[in-house]
């Protein structure tokens, strides 16, 4: 594993001079941000040694260098689902090859269905914490060297780029809530029973990615920030159903909003 994702790295290196500091996942929701990039290089991920091949729609798959808010970043334009049927391996391979290719910081987007009575379509929700509901864990397995074999995760998601995050949202006037995302394998959405215990469990928000890249993230010292989509309502009395189609269209409505966080924060920190 560790010489495929060393390969990996190298074939990137040798393939462009960009060197970002900061990556980006740009999952449901976010593919648009990836028009805004003014692209240096890019690598469709079939054409990556090693990388997995993303199935899903709405998410097209491929590495982009490129610049961002005035600075350099390497977007993941589609990630890769554990429903998919990839292993959680397979599934944050390419946050290992970030961290092999100098990586300090990632920002991930996804859609999930909001649970805080509080809530409403269209939400963006800044994850200050999550509950990791997936059946297996990515850093089972023997230990890689980034990180401890027993990581911390008292602070998972950065308090300073969260600040940041609500300065630039009171700024440009951009409502925000936050909360905790919960993240499960999918690929159904949640029953309403379901959706009432990852309440209970002390979820704000339910979704099927991030909680795997964010976990490795960590674990290689990278600085993670997220914001979740609130695209669907896991409220008791509230509860409709729910379709890829309309979590898509939820979510493209706010994209700007979100791209316009993601830029401003990317352009403060790099
Ligand atoms: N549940 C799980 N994943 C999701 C949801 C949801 O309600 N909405 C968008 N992704």
């Amino acid at each position: 594993m560790l010489e495929q994702i060393k390969e990996t790295a190298q074939w990137i290196t040798e393939h462009t001079t960009s060197r970002p500091t900061t990556a980006v996942i740009l999952g449901t929701g976010l593919g648009r941000l990836a028009q805004e990039i003014e692209i240096i290089d890019a690598f469709p991920y079939s054409e990556i040694p090693n990388f997995p091949i993303s199935t899903v729609e709405g998410h097209s798959g491929k590495l982009i260098f490129g610049l961002l808010g005035g600075k350099e970043v390497l977007a993941m334009q589609g990630r890769f689902h554990f429903y998919e049927g990839y292993s959680m391996k397979q599934v944050t391979f390419p946050i290992r090859v970030m961290y092999e290719l100098g990586i300090k910081n990632l920002f991930v987007s996804n859609a999930a269905g909001g649970m805080h009575p509080d809530f409403e379509i269209g939400d963006l929700m800044l994850i200050t914490d999550h509950i990791n509901f997936f059946p297996e864990h990515p850093l089972n397995g023997p230990n890689f060297p980034t990180g401890p074999r027993f990581p911390d995760m008292s602070e998972t998601y950065d308090r300073a780029f969260l600040d940041m995050a609500r300065a630039i949202a009171a700024e440009k006037g951009i409502k925000v809530v936050e909360g905790v995302y919960v993240g499960v394998q999918g690929p159904t959405f949640e029953t309403p029973a379901e959706y009432r215990m990852y309440r209970i469990m002390g979820g704000d928000a339910v979704g099927m990615s991030t909680v795997p890249e964010v976990i490795v993230a960590h674990h290689c010292g990278i600085r993670t920030f997220g914001i979740s989509i609130i695209t669907d309502l896991g409220v008791e009395g509230k509860i409709v159903e729910v379709s890829h189609e309309e979590v898509q269209r939820a979510a493209n409505e706010v994209q700007p909003l979100m791209a316009e966080i993601f830029r401003s924060l990317i352009n403060r920190i790099a």
